[in-house]
């Protein structure tokens, strides 16, 4: 069993949820792409209506090739779910995502949803959470937060691409990759990040989380519920 059809039988899993008429709130990376994938296949066999807001142009592209209805952000309110992926998930369901940096995004979207599945393959489930933190900053507040991050002991680098330019969201920002070494308290570190000026958004998602599906590398998928 390869992760690609652990990946896809997960999908098919998150997909099998969606209810006809429901507006779905996409998150992005290669998860939910299996899931909007399988959602897809729904959406041709059983003739249903399914609309989403996406989160990023990456899942916004898979959602309109698999005829998934595109809505704008102001239908962020009306919500059912949101699925969306993690690059890190700790024993207490504490996530770090940003990978793809599209969680600015995402948090919006979380916060507004009446549901949240979170969709990820069993190597993003660790016992802390390790990786560094994307921490999305306007270019004008820059100098101030990379002084707030490092007296919040943190250790940031700017996001790059491969030539060495700075990598842009798509909201027109950039990125601090910020490493805080083994996170010990997540929601306390999150606060402290909220109150930074400057920062748009910090990959520290410690909200609760109604399902998480994990793809495992034999094949199953364990579904968790917090
Ligand atoms: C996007 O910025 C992240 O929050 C994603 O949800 C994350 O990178 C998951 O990607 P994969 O499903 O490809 O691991």
């Amino acid at each position: 069993m390869s992760l690609q059809s652990a990946l896809k039988a997960m999908g098919k899993q998150a997909a099998s949820l969606v209810r006809d008429g429901s507006l779905i709130g996409l998150g992005s990376g290669s998860a939910v792409a299996a899931f909007v994938v399988a959602l897809g296949e729904r959406i041709s066999k059983e003739k249903i209506v399914v609309s989403g807001v996406p989160s990023s142009i990456q899942v916004e592209q898979v959602a309109s090739a698999n005829g998934i209805k595109l809505e704008h952000s102001s239908r962020l309110m009306a919500i059912d779910v949101v699925v969306d992926g993690a690059d890190q998930v700790d024993a207490k369901y504490n996530m770090i995502k940003g990978g793809g940096g599209a969680h600015f995004r995402e948090k919006v979207m979380m916060e507004a949803s009446k549901q949240k599945i979170i969709v990820a393959d069993e190597s993003k489930f660790v016992e802390n959470l390790t990786r560094t933190i994307p921490i999305e900053v306007t270019a004008y507040s820059r100098d101030l937060v990379e002084g707030k991050l490092k007296e919040l002991g943190g250790r940031p680098h700017l996001r790059s691409l491969e030539k060495g330019y700075p990598y842009f969201t798509q909201n027109g920002n950039l990125i601090f990759e910020t490493d805080f070494g083994t996170i010990g308290n997540p929601k306390g570190l999150e606060i402290n990040l909220l109150k930074v000026p400057g920062i748009i958004a910090n990959g520290l998602f410690t909200m609760h989380i109604d399902t998480f599906f994990r793809a495992r590398n034999d094949g199953k998928v364990d579904e968790l519920s917090p």
